[in-house]
């Protein structure tokens, strides 16, 4: 007898189906099957709702430390799970930063009390083969360059090679050019590399990456986030201009249709929110600060394009759950007997419109304000937990993608 079956319409092998039984035993999906079937309780789904995989989110940061006054780790990974999030990586850029094992020791011990969905982390850039080499024991994710970090791209390029970490980087040279920046470093990549971009919101940086991927013998992959696929400067409302702040800034239209257009044509592997909540004041000086939430609104916009015909719902998990899942080397991301039981129910027939005000995060606001949207999360498992079902049901809980993984081969 199965600890729970969730009996109804659901994502499996690619496609929707209308009536599948999905049995959960302990933290995994031990069966999936067509029809009604298995014995133990039930959760039987609506007409109007789907059951998905959820999501795993490369690209958040939840601030804690000197500037838990922004976000907390606990807050932070609340607004996760509300998102249908389930697995987090962290970025290193925190007040003390995470450029150290010392650092990166102590952030895993704050995740581990304080996580309610499960997490990785970035480390900053690393001088030294032997600090990289210790850091991927402690399991971190891979390096995260920033524009400053560049300056010294030579040093940081041979720690990677010679210690195996994989690269992440936020392309914007100092003056915040994104194609400039995109081009010197595809210039300096070899086969064997691997680098993924984060936040990428240009064509003109697309199209070069496209080019490279197809060329270059390294594994270069591109992050994409949802205010860059559906915001631009040219239509930005007055009122929200200083909420909309974020680096890279909003782009024109035609980019924002080019990146758009790379989910389906392969060449955006990965949707991550670059959740960065600041205080509202510090949106409101002059300049404002960059960066604003959006775990909690990331998959529904995202399936309300679906909803709108706009984009296949196979595409949007692949780069919101399964893509991502695979990246870290986790079995996440799909309804697949064997795989964690990390899913979500969403309301497909939910009529409401974005509204911060409700945001779990600390972050009140969003460029997103108002929006209208047609999915809605309704409840939410982690490793067959329910952490989230119309509110946080969960304290904490949340383990380290590195001891799932030992854990699981
Ligand atoms: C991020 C932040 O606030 O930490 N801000 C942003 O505008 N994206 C930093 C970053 O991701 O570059
Ligand atoms: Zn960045
Ligand atoms: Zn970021």
């Amino acid at each position: 007898m199965a600890d729970l079956r969730i009996v109804g319409r659901a994502f499996v092998d690619g496609r929707i189906l209308d009536e599948i039984t999905v049995e959960i035993d302990g933290e995994f999906i031990s069966s999936v099957s067509v029809g009604e079937s298995g014995s133990g309780p039930r959760l039987l789904l609506n007409k109007g709702q789907l059951l998905l995989p959820s999501a795993t989110d490369l690209h958040v940061h939840l601030r804690d430390w000197k500037q838990a006054y922004k976000e907390d780790v606990f807050t932070g990974t609340s607004a996760a799970a509300a998102g249908g999030v389930t697995t987090v990586v962290e970025m290193p850029n925190t007040l003390p930063p995470i450029r150290s094992s010392g650092a990166l020791k102590e952030r895993l011990e704050l995740l581990a009390t304080r996580a309610v969905v499960d997490y990785s982390i970035h480390i900053g850039a690393l001088e030294s083969v032997k600090d990289a080499v210790e850091a991927l024991e402690l399991g971190a994710c891979s390096m995260k360059l920033y524009p400053t970090d560049l300056e010294r791209l030579e040093s940081h390029l041979r720690v990677s090679r010679m210690s195996g970490m994989r690269l992440v980087v936020h392309a914007e040279l100092k003056g915040g050019d994104e194609p400039e920046t995109v081009k010197m470093l595809l210039s300096r990549m070899k086969v064997g590399d691997d680098i993924r971009f984060a936040h990428i919101s240009r064509a003109e940086s697309l199209r070069m990456i496209e080019l490279a991927k197809m060329g270059l013998g390294a594994r270069i992959t591109v992050e994409a986030a949802p205010h860059h696929l559906f915001l631009s400067s040219e239509e930005l409302d007055e009122n929200v201009r200083k909420i909309s702040a974020v680096r890279p800034p909003l782009a024109s239209r035609a980019d924002r249709h080019y990146v758009f257009s790379g989910l389906g044509a392969c060449s955006v592997d990965f949707i991550a929110s670059d959740h960065a909540p600041h205080a509202l004041e510090e949106k409101m000086s002059e300049p404002s600060a960059p960066g604003f939430p959006g775990l909690e609104i990331t998959y529904p916009l995202m399936l309300t394009e679906w909803l709108e015909g706009r984009l296949e719902i196979s595409v949007l998990v692949k780069k919101l759950c399964k893509a991502p899942a695979e990246y870290l080397g986790i079995p996440k991301g799909e309804i697949r007997e064997g795989f964690y039981a990390d899913l979500v129910v969403f309301d497909t027939r939910a009529r409401w419109n974005v509204s911060a005000k409700d945001f779990l995060s600390k972050a009140k606001y969003t460029p997103f304000e108002g929006r209208p949207l047609l999915a809605k999360v309704v409840s939410v498992f982690r490793r067959g937990e329910l952490v989230y079902d119309g509110g946080l049901m969960v304290k904490g809980g949340g383990m380290h993608v590195h001891e799932l993984k030992q854990r699981y081969g």
